[in-house]
């Protein structure tokens, strides 16, 4: 007896050690984020949390500069968007800029040496639409990104290319039948945390204004014409939010009952509407600029690089910790008129 027990022992002990592998180390971490009793917590990997605070901390920002003196538009020849700064202010922008999108290659990245009036380069096209897009987000998505706003700095992060950014799935059936047709999901996909949900829920939801809500409201199934399908690109949208921001499903959610909103904390009204700015964003400033864009820079299908949730929150529920962005940049909530500014073709 006790030598069958030493012989089946080391084999308890393997099974176990692979089983756990797939488990995470503990101690884990849970914070309550909801009533008692209704099973909200946050639940946390501390060390993950380690992992990513470095990435997470935003730049100290340059002393102001003095408002007075000739405006840029006074002093350079095409400036289109800034051009109410004083020189010193807009000189500290484009400082700025390049430690934000282009630290490595510096002004040049943008601006051809000999002429730094001149729109050559795709680079300051590119640049100049984001300086609005930026101050659109500021001053007209307040109800997402508050007073804390964005910089480029919330998406770039020292990048020319924001590490997280998304292309349209090449969707091409790999073979000639309905077997090699994966039905855009089957296959375990990091945008949707390794799971075989639609692994591109963005093209409908952040592209497309597709409804993304498709729980019945009666208790016949007349009313509501959602499938389970519709259902899993729903999941493949909020596993990609849930993962953005290193959250649970309950930080926005009562799981007794997704759809309520009277159920659900104040930051569900928050994702709602970065649904919308991540929509708009795409169809009103990505999609537009994609003929400028260069054949390298473009995804599978041809398309331009786009926003979702990842862009600026990369794993936190708050970008960089809600450090207050705007504070030391106020040039960059100014409302300019100038939206029609020309955007060359390649
Ligand atoms: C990420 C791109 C980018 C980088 C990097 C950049 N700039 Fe600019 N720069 C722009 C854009 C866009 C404009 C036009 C702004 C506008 O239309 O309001 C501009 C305009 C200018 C102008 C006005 C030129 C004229 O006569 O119209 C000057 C001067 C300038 N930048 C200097 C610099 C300097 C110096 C650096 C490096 C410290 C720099 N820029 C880095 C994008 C950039
Ligand atoms: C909401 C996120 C976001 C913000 C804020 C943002 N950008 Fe971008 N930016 C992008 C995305 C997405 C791309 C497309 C990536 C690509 O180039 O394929 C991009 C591309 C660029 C490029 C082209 C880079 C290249 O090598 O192709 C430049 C230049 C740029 N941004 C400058 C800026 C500047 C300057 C600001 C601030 C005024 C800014 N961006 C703010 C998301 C953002
Ligand atoms: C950051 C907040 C947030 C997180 C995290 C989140 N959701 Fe959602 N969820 C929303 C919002 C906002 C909507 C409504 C979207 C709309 O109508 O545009 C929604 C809608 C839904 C719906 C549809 C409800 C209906 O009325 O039909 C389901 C189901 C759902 N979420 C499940 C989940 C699951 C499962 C998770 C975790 C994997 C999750 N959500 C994580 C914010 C969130
Ligand atoms: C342009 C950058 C940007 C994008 C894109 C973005 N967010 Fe945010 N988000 C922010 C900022 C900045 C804040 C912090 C606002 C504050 O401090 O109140 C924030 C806050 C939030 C909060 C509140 C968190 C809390 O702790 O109260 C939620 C929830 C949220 N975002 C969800 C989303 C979802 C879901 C998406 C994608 C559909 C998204 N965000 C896309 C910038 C962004």
């Amino acid at each position: 007896m006790s030598s069958m027990r030493s012989q089946l022992f080391p084999w308890i002990l393997l099974s176990a050690v692979l089983l756990l592998t797939g488990c995470e180390r503990p101690p884990m971490q849970s914070v309550q984020n909801g009533y008692r009793g209704t099973g909200m917590v946050q639940v946390h990997n501390p060390r993950t949390l380690e992992e990513i605070a470095p990435n997470n901390v935003a730049p100290t920002p340059l002393p102001p500069a003095p408002t007075d003196g000739p405006r840029a538009n006074q002093v350079y020849k095409n400036v289109q968007v800034l051009g109410g700064l004083s020189q010193a202010q807009f000189a500290r922008l484009m400082v700025s800029f390049t430690s934000w999108v282009a630290p490595a290659q510096g002004c040049l990245y943008c601006h051809n040496p000999a002429n730094f009036a001149e729109d050559s380069k795709y680079t300051k096209v590119v640049a100049r639409r984001m300086i609005q897009m930026t101050q659109h987000v500021n001053s007209d998505w307040t109800n997402h990104v508050a007073k804390v706003g964005v910089t480029c700095y919330t998406c770039h992060r020292g990048n020319n290319i924001p590490e997280q950014v998304w292309f349209k799935k090449d969707d091409t059936p790999m073979g000639a039948d309905f077997i090699g047709d994966r039905a855009g999901q089957n296959e375990p996909a990091t945008s949707v945390g390794l799971s075989s949900l639609p692994n591109d829920p963005f093209t409908p939801f952040l592209l497309g204004a597709q409804s993304i809500r498709v729980a019945g409201t009666t208790a016949l199934p007349n009313d509501n014409r959602h499938s389970t399908k519709q259902a899993e690109w729903t999941y493949g949208l909020m596993t990609h939010m849930a993962g953005s921001l290193g959250v649970n499903c309950t930080f926005c959610h009562n799981s007794r009952s997704f759809s309520s909103w009277q159920e659900s904390p104040p930051q569900r009204a928050t994702a709602w509407y970065g649904i919308r700015m991540a929509r708009d964003l795409n169809t009103q400033y990505m999609e537009p600029l994609q003929a400028t864009f260069p054949e390298h820079r473009l995804g599978p299908t041809g398309d331009v690089a786009k926003v979702y949730c990842a862009t600026c929150h990369q794993g936190v529920n708050k970008p960089l910790y809600g450090a207050p962005m705007l504070d030391a940049f106020p040039e960059l909530r100014a409302n300019t008129p100038s939206l029609d500014v020309k955007v060359s073709k390649r």
